[in-house]
């Protein structure tokens, strides 16, 4: 597939791992799209792509008031995620082994943070490129436009994320 192609694909339809993605394989809409995420590694479901089971993400143990959003395996350093915690859509960053989870709605226009790209501690909404400092939701651009900031814990197992 063409870069240009591949960037037309990536702004309608987000990432392959994002949270437009998941949620169209949620509604089944892949098929009817005629659109196909490719394989991932791990299955959010539960079975590792190799087909050996696991846990099922909903089903492992987090501390009192968490969510678990993802397996640490899940997400490489310098990668960052979208997720849904209590129909909240989250942004998941993991910068150099520490996880942070900030809003996933840009202030600006409603853009997917968690589908923009990830520089050190600064996220870049992918549709303007306003710019947030994940450790406390900074807005680069209007410090009066922060974002919410979530508190994040790592289990044994999952990266969990608390909203309140
Ligand atoms: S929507 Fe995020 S920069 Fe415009």
């Amino acid at each position: 597939m063409g870069l240009a192609k591949r960037f037309l694909k990536i702004l309608v339809m987000g990432r392959e791992d994002g949270l437009r993605a998941r949620l169209r394989r949620k509604m089944g809409l892949d098929d009817w799209f005629g659109f196909h995420a490719g394989e991932r590694a791990r299955d959010r479901r539960g079975v590792r792509a190799s087909g050996v089971a696991q846990t099922p993400l909903d089903a492992l143990p987090v501390p009192e008031g968490f969510s678990a959003v993802l397996r640490q395996d899940e997400l490489a350093p310098g990668e960052l995620v979208e997720v849904m915690v209590d129909s909240v859509p989250v942004a998941v960053c993991n910068v150099d082994g520490t996880y942070y989870a900030v809003s996933n709605v840009c202030p600006h226009a409603g853009g997917p943070i968690g589908d923009g790209t990830l520089a050190g501690h600064t996220v870049v909404c992918p549709y303007h490129g306003w710019s947030f400092d994940v450790r406390d939701g900074r807005c680069f651009v209007d410090e009066a436009l922060s974002i919410d900031t979530y508190e994040v814990r790592v289990t044994t197992e999952a990266v969990c994320v608390r909203l309140a």
